[in-house]
């Protein structure tokens, strides 16, 4: 394992990623996880992950320097290079011009982490601070116009520092770099595979779980399908699976996810109709993160009851990915929106969380749904977030308003499989904008609601673009729309990426 320690960046997850997709397993783990923690996991390398901060403040995060007696090799990225130099006595400084975007790099023939690339590449930079001499017992490796130190190492200590960002696509050879660390310093095998999560699963969840009960909360979507499905390899029969109908639901959902349940596990799957109960919750709410809140603490409220009528449970199994963590705000990150399986808790909870892919992206999540021998059709479900259509509804949520969206949404659903669009778009909904103006119909005034169409393409959801839809579908859309949807007068499409918009407008 290399082990990835989190100063607070929004992407320290991918450095995690990126290792796994060169066959050695990572994860990202506090900056401040013990150091017996450390010890005891064997470790090949240690990455110091960028991060806001700045080294010199009195409120900058750190590392318990006894970390450099443990002969591991050490990767500092941005922050992370900083802090190496702070704890080796160098200066460290704030730069008079900011360096932000593709900058170019000369590096030095000697540098091992740079063997085989070009002596001038491209990089992507993103620092305030520099560190302007390295410690003693370092040599630069690599400098650019405004950056006399924007590589360093102490191959003696197997120590290394980089000021810019290894894992971002921009950087032209930061996947060779990565390499050279985990093969030519680290040492490491590179025999890691999807399987070896699924064994490596298995055994982590029947140690946690031994024999206790799992109580899963499974929506029919390919995060807590795969959870389920790997629960269901670890427990067997002490897994029960909980599918909870809000009333937020795509037209006609409830039905078809369920059918597509039974026909696909064979385990024990309860549906619970909690339309009511949730409807009344959110009466009168229009705030988003309140709506996130109310509908994560009564999911809970459901699966608390629901465990008190079977039996005793002590955990509930979620289908949480680290986009639900990161987004939902750390320790070190900002919040974004509250996911309602992970900001929208409440913290009185009687289980036990149990989340095996909270380490992973969707993307991964895909391979290892197929790794389990999952459907295609399950695995490359389009992603539906768990409070529904609540967060795509904006401002106050009413049963007419829920039909309006739900028959938009079909919709607009029908004509993308028809144009034969499905696989190439990550995601497409409809919107209930709030937005009310004035149209004509048969020659009388409308004033009615408008509704937005969403799609985009992505990878992993952190980032994403949205959808290039031929102009004739999406008049098409409009078309049926404003013609079949009561209440819907105008029809407009989203042409925004993420960042600076999320995917959800909620
Ligand atoms: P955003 O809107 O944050 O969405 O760009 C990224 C991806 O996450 C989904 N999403 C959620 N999924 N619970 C979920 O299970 C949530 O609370 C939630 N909020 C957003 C969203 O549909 C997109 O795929």
């Amino acid at each position: 394992t290399v082990v990835v320690l989190d100063f607070g960046g929004q992407y320290n997850q991918l450095i995690a990623r990126r290792i796994r997709e060169l066959n050695v397993f990572s994860e990202l783990l506090p900056h401040d996880t013990p150091i017996e923690t450390l010890r005891a996991m064997k470790l090949k390398g240690i990455i110091f992950s960028g991060g806001p901060q700045s080294v010199y403040r009195d409120s900058a995060p750190l590392v318990d320097p006894s970390i450099y007696e443990l002969g591991v090799p050490i990767l500092g990225i941005c922050y992370g290079m900083q802090l190496l130099a702070r704890d080796f006595n160098a200066h460290v400084t704030q730069a008079s011009a900011r360096e932000y975007g593709l900058t170019e790099l000369s590096c030095h023939s000697h540098a091992t982490l740079f063997a085989g690339t070009p002596a001038t590449q491209r990089v992507w930079m993103s620092h305030g601070d520099m560190v302007v001499e390295v410690p003693q017992g370092f040599r630069v490796d690599a400098y650019t116009s405004s950056a006399p130190v924007a590589a360093m190492s102490d191959p003696s200590r197997k120590l290394y520092g980089v000021q810019f960002h290894p894992e971002v696509q921009h950087t032209d050879y930061g996947q060779d770099l990565l390499r050279q660390f985990l093969f030519r310093v680290c040492e490491c095998a590179g025999d890691w595979r999807m399987d070896n999560f699924v064994e490596e699963s298995i055994t982590a969840l029947r140690d946690t779980v031994k024999d206790a009960r799992v109580l899963m909360a499974l929506s029919g979507g390919v995060d807590s399908s795969v959870t389920a499905a790997l629960l269901h390899r670890a427990i067997g029969d002490r897994l029960t699976c909980v599918f909870v109908d809000h009333g937020l639901l795509r037209k006609d959902e409830s039905e078809q996810v369920m059918e597509m349940l039974s026909g696909t596990f064979h385990m024990d799957i309860r549906l619970v109709n909690a339309r009511t109960r949730f409807l009344a919750l959110l009466d009168g709410v229009s705030d988003p993160e309140e709506k996130r809140k109310r509908i994560g603490r009564e999911f809970i409220a459901v699966f608390d009851e629901t465990a008190t009528s079977l039996g005793s449970f002590a955990f509930l199994g979620q289908g949480t990915l680290y986009t639900d963590i990161v987004e939902s705000g750390t320790k070190t990150a900002a919040t974004i929106k509250s996911h309602h399986n992970v900001g929208g808790l409440p913290e009185d909870m009687a289980f036990k969380l149990i989340e095996p892919l909270k380490t992973l992206f969707k993307d991964e999540v895909r391979a290892l749904g197929e790794e389990l021998g999952l459907p295609h059709a399950f695995v490359y479900r389009q992603p539906f977030p768990g409070p529904g259509l609540a967060i795509r509804i904006m401002g106050e949520i009413t049963p007419t308003r829920i039909a309006t969206l739900q028959n938009a949404d079909a919709i607009l659903r029908e004509e993308i499989a028809l144009a034969g669009l499905q696989d190439s778009i990550w995601q497409y909904f409809a919107v209930l904008t709030g937005v009310r103006s004035v149209g004509v119909m048969g020659d009388e005034r409308t004033y009615a609601e408008t509704i937005a169409l969403r799609a985009v393409t992505s990878r992993d959801g952190m980032t994403a673009d949205f959808a290039h839809i031929p102009y004739d579908v999406l008049g098409k859309i409009s078309n049926r729309i404003c013609n079949e949807v009561h209440g819907i007068n105008r029809v407009v499409y989203d042409v925004t990426s993420k960042p600076p918009a999320t995917i959800e407008w909620e």
